[in-house]
């Protein structure tokens, strides 16, 4: 069976990851190692079968022995490991979450149900890095997927609100403590319907802006009641990295732009963290390149893949099929809100609802080790490394 090394399988991604692949019988597939940077030795997760004492994740030769490394590591580890991996002769194929190498020209971006035929293109011709795109570039892209295929997409902008799982953990922890503490200092006067809303008011912001509230993961702001307009780095010129990969990973990932010779489509963001747990929505204004019926619209949109569900777009359907709260843990994509703009007849308005951690993160990943496996990619055994590796991965 085809040696696969899953790193960084113990964080939310990677949890998600394991999830999935035993949900879809991935591992019966597959000879798995668990790697880890901090608890080698320690025991793999249950996944039906024994499996080998976790190994350590920066154990070059253990790395090595595998046809696919797929990580949910993150990108330091990316930028640490991967080069000095490939240097040592390792010539299988990479899948990976972090954002380190998914400009790179020897990098492909996955998102299968998008751009399959770009994936296919890039294994016949030997390409071994296949990474995961930022989440709210995915979520997006599936939900719209049916709009660009058909070319209809003049130019979008992405108005994102972006749950807590983004940062990670961590951050999910920080807000749910935030919302906590909040709370305890209102608790008495909310038990009390003579209180007045006023002082519950003054109290939730004095909360908040005390200093005492745990706000180390959101930048030393609270999140909890609140919402933050900026999402990782900035990059100098009034644009988040965030809001960057909206349009840079979506264009290479539908092929376009100066590198495959087809003008590249505007899209721009406008990137929000709010108090969502892990689901992450977006807010788009489309310019078609022609006027299309709505219902129409619809139906491109719904037909695209088969995990885009469109939402009626009236109250009853929006607040509870087109929410965070509805679309969490579902694969689904819900795309609702589909309204003409009183700009004009080409002018779209779309809100979308996606898991963040399923097709924003993991699902993308598992689906290129799929993609592998059943093209034949990979040889039985163990990977090799350099000209002999070549062979044994299938190159
Ligand atoms: N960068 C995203 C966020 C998550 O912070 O929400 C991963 O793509």
């Amino acid at each position: 069976m085809t040696t696969v090394g899953l790193i960084g399988w113990r964080g939310m991604v990677g949890s998600v990851l394991i999830e999935r692949m035993r949900a879809e019988c991935d591992f019966d597939l597959v000879e798995p190692t668990f790697f880890s940077t901090s608890k080698a030795g320690s025991k793999g997760p249950a996944i039906g079968r024994e499996v080998p004492p976790v190994a350590d994740a920066h154990d070059l030769k253990a790395l090595a022995a595998n046809a696919v490394l797929v990580s949910c590591q993150g990108s330091d580890y990316t930028s640490e490991v991967y080069p000095k991996l490939r240097a040592s002769g390792w010539d299988g194929y990479w899948i990976d979450a972090a954002k380190t190498l998914r400009m790179n020209d020897d990098a492909v971006i996955v998102l299968d149900p998008v751009n399959r035929p770009l994936i296919d293109n890039a294994l016949a011709k030997g390409i071994k890095n296949y990474i995961g795109s930022n989440c709210t570039v995915s979520c997006m892209l599936m939900g719209m997927h049916g709009l660009f295929e058909r070319d209809l997409v003049e130019w979008m902008t992405c108005m994102t609100y972006q749950a807590a799982s983004g940062g990670g953990a961590q951050h999910m922890r920080e807000l749910l403590t935030q919302f906590g503490l909040i709370n305890a200092e209102v608790r008495n006067l909310l038990a009390d319907p003579a209180s007045a809303i006023l002082e519950i008011d003054r109290r939730v912001l004095a909360k908040q802006t005390d200093g005492t509230l745990p706000m180390e993961q959101f930048g030393g702001v609270p999140l909890a009641g609140n919402l933050i307009p900026w999402i990782d780095n900035d990059l100098g010129n009034g644009v988040s990295l965030e809001e960057w990969k909206g349009g840079a990973e979506s264009n290479k990932i539908l092929g376009r732009g100066a590198d495959y010779g087809a003008p590249a489509t505007p899209i721009d963001s406008l990137c929000v963290r709010i108090g969502a747990m892990r689901c992450h929505s977006q807010a788009l204004t489309i310019k078609l390149k022609r006027d299309v019926p709505l219902d129409e619209v619809a139906r491109i949109i719904a037909s695209a893949n088969e995990w885009v569900r469109v939402v009626p777009n009236d109250r009853e359907s929006s607040i509870r099929e087109l929410t965070p709260a509805a679309v969490t843990g579902r694969m689904q994509i819900a795309v609702g809100r589909l309204r003409k703009l009183s700009m004009g007849s080409e002018y779209l308005a779309a809100f979308t609802v996606g898991d963040q951690l399923l097709w924003g993160a993991a699902e993308p990943l598992r689906r290129m080790l799929r993609i592998l496996l059943e093209a034949g990619m990979l040889s039985r055994g163990k990977g090799r490394t350099g000209k002999r590796g070549a062979a044994a991965v299938g190159a």
